[in-house]
């Protein structure tokens, strides 16, 4: 059952990026030449939906919240920032390779996957005893008594434990004898004849400019947070910001990740959407509670379920940070990472003060002191976020009659066309018509014209790319000035006047009723 599930998802999966393509939200990129792995482009939905996240994302940090103001730092840095956050010496993938199939692997997910599998497994048994027992099954105690899964739990909870403290302690050798002691094999080769594990540094390099010494050495930022926190005092200062406040960016971040798989799940090239809050010291973990609550409500916003995300707190804390969890996204291949939020503690500001010699501090008014504030950060991938959307709107439906259509229902504030609207045929003076209310209504919202093909086939097609509302044009409009309004997501549909049509779809479509939802 589990299996068939698992399969399916899988196939669901593959049709949602072939679906991306073909009606233009995601391309690979260099397709011409083969592409280029792990890197992709946004086509003419893709880039629209991307900026109403972007919107989503940057309105409910930066206008709903007073303290909260945006920059957008670039992506050249200077050289030295990467060895004061730490990037240059500890941010490596632990990387095997196997000498049969000679792929590489990073060591940490081979792991990881063993640990789901014996989850899995372990779930399997719990099933099959659900299903015996019937309605007498008590979940709870089985798992605790029933000696098989107890023997599984044990077994598998010793490698986790094994797993985190080589984690902690960058304990290479140990990594490779829990793969081996696993008897875990190349999914290629399916054979055990591994490598030593080797730390990778993922930061891409290139040069700048030529002097006598030759070029200068810098970094494709890895994350957008480092200029948040080289401008901490620019913008305290000029924006008179006073602590607790944050700084928001959106922007580019590239890794030269090595396992690179799952579209645009990792990606080499990629943009991330952060916000680096300054706090004084001590009241950190009450503003990461803070955050990590306001953070939930605005994916649960969405309307997808809440049973899509959960939150998973991290083994292994990252060297800046005191806490630490990510919010997961139940995607088609399993429940993934979208976001990070992580109490940075003063790591970030103390380094940057250490390698360039200057104060990176705060005057506290209250406190009558001066202090290097300490820092709560959230950062979510926009691309992972971006697939997440899509993964929860993609639908296949079977209409009355055996009919089959694909939707995506997105939040009608995120789709990238709001209506279609549709002259019912080509003739009779209907496309004018169609015309002069697209002129009017496309100051409002983004609005498609189509006349081409059936009236079914034009709404499969708005369906398929996620418009909320088609407005069909007909004889009728002619006479008294109404349209047909028809929705995606029931079908259904409904006359109203041209008069109200704009301030209909305006109002269902408005950002404004995701961000109430959140301010409250
Ligand atoms: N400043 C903290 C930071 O960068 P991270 O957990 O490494 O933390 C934050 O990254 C988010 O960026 C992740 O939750 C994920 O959504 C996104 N991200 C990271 N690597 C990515 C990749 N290779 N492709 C796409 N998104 C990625």
């Amino acid at each position: 059952m589990h299996f068939l599930i698992m399969a399916q998802q899988e196939e669901v999966f593959k049709k949602l990026v072939s679906h991306c393509k073909e009606y233009g939200y995601v391309f690979p990129s260099s397709e011409i030449y083969d592409g280029l792995g792990a890197v992709y482009d946004y086509g003419q939905m893709g880039v629209e939906l991307k900026n109403n996240i972007k919107k989503y994302w940057w309105d409910s940090m930066v206008l709903l919240n007073e303290n909260v103001v945006g920059i957008d730092s670039a992506i050249f840095m200077h050289p030295t920032i990467w060895k004061a956050s730490g990037h240059v010496d500890a941010f490596n993938d632990p990387l095997i390779d196997n000498k049969e199939s000679k792929k590489r692997y990073r060591a940490d997910v081979l792991i990881e996957d063993y640990l789901a599998k014996q989850d899995e497994k372990i779930d399997k048994e719990v099933q099959k005893a659900a299903r015996r027992f019937g309605e007498t099954f008590d979940e709870e105690m089985y798992r605790q008594t029933n000696p098989r899964v107890l023997e599984y739990q044990q077994k598998r909870d010793e490698v986790h434990a094994r797993f985190a403290k080589a984690l902690n302690d960058e304990n290479l050798d140990e990594l490779r004898q829990i793969i081996v002691d696993c008897e875990i094999a190349c999914p290629i080769s399916g054979t055990r004849n591994w490598t030593e594990v080797r730390q990778f540094n993922l930061m891409f390099s290139t040069e700048m400019g030529s002097t006598s010494d030759g070029a200068m050495k810098i970094y494709l930022r890895p994350e957008t947070a480092q200029g948040i926190f080289v401008n901490f005092l620019n913008v305290q200062k000029t924006g008179r910001m006073k602590i607790p406040f944050g700084i928001a960016q959106i922007g580019k971040a590239f890794r030269n990740e090595i396992v690179a798989r799952q579209f645009i799940f990792r990606m080499r090239e990629f943009e991330q959407m952060e916000m680096q809050f300054f706090v004084a010291p001590g009241e950190e973990l009450k503003w990461f509670e803070h955050w990590k609550a306001i953070r939930m409500r605005w994916h649960q916003t969405l309307g997808f379920g809440a049973h899509k995300y959960r939150f998973h707190d991290h083994d292994k804390l990252a060297h800046y940070a005191n806490a630490a969890t990510d919010i997961e996204f139940e995607m088609p291949f399993g429940f993934k990472e979208v976001e990070g939020i992580h109490s940075r503690t003063d790591f970030d500001l103390s380094q940057h003060e250490k390698f360039s010699g200057k104060k990176l501090q705060y005057f506290d008014p209250e406190l009558n002191k001066s202090y290097v504030p300490f820092v709560v950060e959230t950062s979510i991938g926009l691309d992972r976020m971006f697939l997440s959307v899509l993964a929860a709107s993609y639908r296949e439906e079977t209409l009355e009659g055996g009919e089959t259509r694909v939707l995506l229902n997105l939040p009608p504030a995120l789709a990238p066309v709001k209506l279609a609207i549709l002259p019912l045929v080509k003739k009779d003076g209907l496309p004018e018509k169609a015309r002069a209310i697209m002129d009017e209504l496309k100051f409002s919202f983004s609005c498609q014209y189509d006349e081409k093909d059936s009236i079914g086939k034009r709404y499969r097609r708005q369906d398929a790319i996620g418009t909320p509302f088609c407005a069909t044009i007909d004889h009728q409009t002619l006479e008294d000035n109404t349209v047909t309004i028809r929705y995606r997501d029931t079908m259904e549909q409904e006359r109203v006047s041209i008069d109200a049509l704009q301030q209909t779809i305006a109002e269902k479509t408005d950002m404004k009723n995701l961000l109430k939802q959140i301010s409250i």
